[in-house]
This record gives C-alpha cells, structure tokens and sequence, in this order.
C-alpha cells in the first residue's frame, strides 16, 4: 500500500491584482471571509482532511500569511490579562492544533506548475494535496478535500475537483474530458469555448502523485508563457488513473470580486452572532 496524503501544497505567490488596491499591502490570500482570511479556511480544509504538513509556496510581498500562523506574543499576553480567553484561543489557533508548517519561496512567477514545483525538496516523492486557497469550497458536511484524501486512502486515487462550467467561461480553468468509464483522459488549460473538450472545469484542489514533480520539470512554458500544473498532469494521464471528484456544497471563486462578495453572504447568513441581523437587513434592503 502506497503512502497516505500527509502534505498540503498551497500556492501563495500570486500578485492579487484583481482586488487592488486592497492587496497592495496585504496578500489577497488575507482577505477575510466574515472573521478569517481565506488562507486560514484552506488550512482548517486540509486539517479536516487529516493532513499534518503545510507547505506554504510563498514570494517576498507575503510575509503577513507566516506570521498569521506565527505565534504573536504581544497580542496573546495582553489578550491573557484582559481575560480575553475566546480571541485568545481564535488567535492561538491559527494553525489547528499538530499539524507543522513550512515555506518555501517562489523567486519568479513563473506559473503555478512552477509554484508547486518550489515544494518538491520539502514534499519529496510522496503523493500529495494541493489546495488553491482563491477558491472556497462551503460544504456544512464536511470538506472536499476530505472525500478525495478518503478516495486515495481507500482506492489510491489521484483526483482533481472538477464542476461544471458555462462554455463561455472555459478559458479561465484547466477542462478536462473524460472516455465512458469516468477516468480522466485529456487536460488542457483555459482553452477557448470553441475548442474546449468539455465544460468540466477543475477547481483549487488536487490529490497529485510524487511523479508530477518530474513531469512539471519536463512541461515547457504553455498558456499565459507559464508553466502549467495543468500541463505536467496532462503529461500523466497516460501513466497514472486520475479521477474527477464532483464536490458537494458550493465553490465561491474568491480571486473574484463577485465570488468574494458571495462566500460573504453565505457564510455571514450562516454565522452565530450576526447571521440573524444580518438575514434582517438584507431582507430589508431587498425590499
Ligand atoms: C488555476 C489553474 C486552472 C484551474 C483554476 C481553478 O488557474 O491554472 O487550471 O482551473 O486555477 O481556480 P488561475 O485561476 O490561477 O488562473
């Protein structure tokens, strides 16, 4: 039996323009949803997915994403005093309780295959997840990542988190098709409407064997001049079984503005302290 998934790869290097100014200063992997950043509801997926190891693909302008899983000791000592003992906990918990973290840097932008890349001394040969926090997936019932780490602990399956897309919306996702048995057969990133073998988009979470590591050592640079993990897959599927994992719940595309408003609403309606206020107000104001 092959090693179980132990390691979480997330890819933080990226600019954040479509949300400037906000991320002039901060990484867009910072931005709230309600009360935490998006990177910290990556992490507690990948805890809940029983991973231990986070390996954070981070560049010079990201300092804050390590120091938010860093100890702060200024703010928890005066939190102490003030018997402030529940922002305490959120504060310590930042990093769920066992699992380590690692940074690695990405000097270049030079493309998510690249990104993920800059993990292979820390990762090794092992298979892997890799989660891109820009895409939220909301599941009350437990966490995607969780059912595809479930998929490969029982089945060794890679998979890739895969929905369904408008066909005019294809060229912003890797598409992939599949022959009858459901196994995924061709991979191809952001290709035209016209074009696109199918409208199965993948989305932010991947279950990836050690050998991608090669492979995306082997891709030239593909769409947009960068390289794709999109690519380094592909090259794959000839040698390895991937499966598409059609989530549960919802995916809110928070590299968006639109997404990132919407992850907002269905978090803020569901939350303890404002969920019912904020339910009223938006009633009203839709009146
Ligand atoms: C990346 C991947 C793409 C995937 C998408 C999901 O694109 O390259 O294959 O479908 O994430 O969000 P990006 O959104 O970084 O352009």
């Amino acid at each position: 039996m092959q090693a179980s998934i132990h390691a979480v790869v997330l890819p933080v290097a990226g600019l954040g323009t479509r949300f400037l100014p906000a991320t002039k200063a901060i990484p867009k992997e910072m931005l709230p949803v309600l009360d935490k950043p998006l990177i910290q509801l990556a992490v507690e997926e990948a805890h809940k997915a029983g991973i231990k190891h986070v390996v954070l693909v981070t560049s010079a302008s990201k300092r804050a994403i390590e120091d938010h899983f860093d100890v702060n000791f200024e703010l928890e000592s005066t939190l102490e005093q003030r018997h402030k003992f529940a922002m305490l906990e959120a504060v310590r918990s930042t990093l769920p309780a066992g699992m380590t973290l690692s940074v690695v840097r990405q000097p270049k932008a030079l493309g998510l295959g690249h990104a993920v890349l800059c993990a292979q001394p820390i990762i090794g040969n092992q298979p892997f997840a890799v989660m891109l926090p820009d895409d939220l997936i909301d599941d009350v019932d437990g966490g995607c990542l969780a059912d595809m780490v479930t998929l490969y602990n029982q089945q060794q399956a890679f998979s890739l988190a895969v929905e369904d897309v408008p066909r005019d919306k294809t060229d912003k996702y890797g598409v992939v098709s599949l022959d009858a048995a459901g196994k995924i057969v061709a991979m191809v990133e952001k290709p035209k409407p016209d074009v696109a073998p199918s409208t199965l988009a993948v989305v932010g979470r991947y279950i990836l064997p050690g050998d991608i590591f090669d492979a995306l050592t082997a891709v030239k640079p593909g769409a947009g001049g960068e390289i794709q993990l999109t690519d380094g897959i592909a090259s794959l599927l000839a040698s390895h079984h991937f499966r598409p994992h059609r989530f549960k719940g919802v995916r809110y595309d928070c590299g968006s503005k639109l997404g990132y408003l919407q992850a907002n609403v269905a978090l803020g309606l569901r939350d303890a302290e404002v969920g019912q206020g904020f339910q009223a107000w938006l009633s009203d104001i839709n009146k």
